[in-house]
């Protein structure tokens, strides 16, 4: 069966079809790679990868982001290793209720996140469904007096921050994630895509303190954008069967867990791509 890549009824998002990630032909890894430049966001269903497939798939697209280097593809997932059940005051359990909100990969630490890629080993019958929401269309979709206002503006990401706003504890225990806690990241608003060229937001839960602006207005203009921006046709979400897998890029998209029953176990395995130091370094302090 040939590779087949079939964009979903969104600005962004495809599925892409007969092929296995373990062992993709040059043409076919071609195809994927300008897939991923055009769409964002790719869904391969049934691939049942392997830590190794998934790790050497990864790679094709860079090095491992530091958060996951030390074994390529971490659980995210409610159950433990002695099969108990994160509650909700269990410090993960905060994080993945708090990536709830939109947000993008890294963008707290000092290079955010290249690419991220989530397989599903273990998923629920209802929620848990990740989505995606589409930062080049939002800023192509902005009127000429936003584009003028924001085009200049940066703002700070922590995660500190964006977990304290959603009213979840200011640490996460062993899960440090390098929290930024006293020199935060500052990024620019607009983003211009490495590769495409294209403008996108970049924004997010972790994003706040846009300097020059009082910390109210700064709030009330990421809400804003934050509201704007994650609007049909530019939102895409999929409902996750055991073995498919997704890559997105976080240069350009915003993504988010859906909800699902806390009582109920679900094992997704995660991989992060570095961020290209040139083009993904935050623009101070933590960069400078
Ligand atoms: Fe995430």
């Amino acid at each position: 069966m040939a590779c087949e890549i079939e964009p979903v009824p969104a600005t962004l998002g495809a599925t892409v079809t007969g092929v296995e990630i373990g062992r993709l032909s040059d043409p076919e890894w071609h195809a994927i790679e300008a897939a991923f430049h055009e769409y964002a966001v790719l869904v391969f269903p049934a691939q049942h990868p392997s830590r190794a497939d998934q790790v050497a798939f990864g790679k094709r697209f860079g090095g491992l982001d530091p958060l996951v280097a030390a074994t390529g593809r971490v659980a995210i997932s409610n159950r433990r290793a002695d099969g108990s059940l994160r509650d909700a005051a269990d410090p993960l359990k905060q994080i993945l209720l708090g990536n709830e909100g939109w947000h993008t990969d890294s963008s707290y630490m000092p290079i955010s996140a290249k690419a991220s890629l989530l397989s599903a080993e273990l998923v629920t019958e209802e929620g848990g469904e990740t989505q995606w929401a589409d930062m080049r269309a939002a800023y192509d979709a902005l009127d000429d007096a936003t584009r003028d206002r924001i085009t200049e503006l940066a703002a700070y990401h922590s995660l500190k921050y964006s977990q304290l706003r959603a009213g979840f504890s200011e640490t996460a225990g062993d899960y440090s994630y390098g929290l930024d806690v006293d020199d935060p990241p500052l990024r620019p608003l607009v983003k211009r895509h490495p590769v495409t060229g294209r403008a996108a937001l970049f924004i997010g839960r972790h994003a706040f303190g846009i300097p020059g602006l009082a910390s109210d207005d700064s709030e009330k203009l990421l809400d804003e954008l934050l509201a704007f921006a994650c609007q049909p046709p530019r939102l895409w979400r999929h409902t996750w069967s055991a073995g498919d897998l997704a890559i997105w890029d976080n240069r350009c998209v915003l993504h988010r867990a859906r909800p699902y029953d806390p009582g109920v176990p679900r094992i997704l395995h995660h991989t992060r791509i570095a961020g290209d130091a040139e083009t993904e370094s935050a623009i101070g302090p933590a960069g400078s």
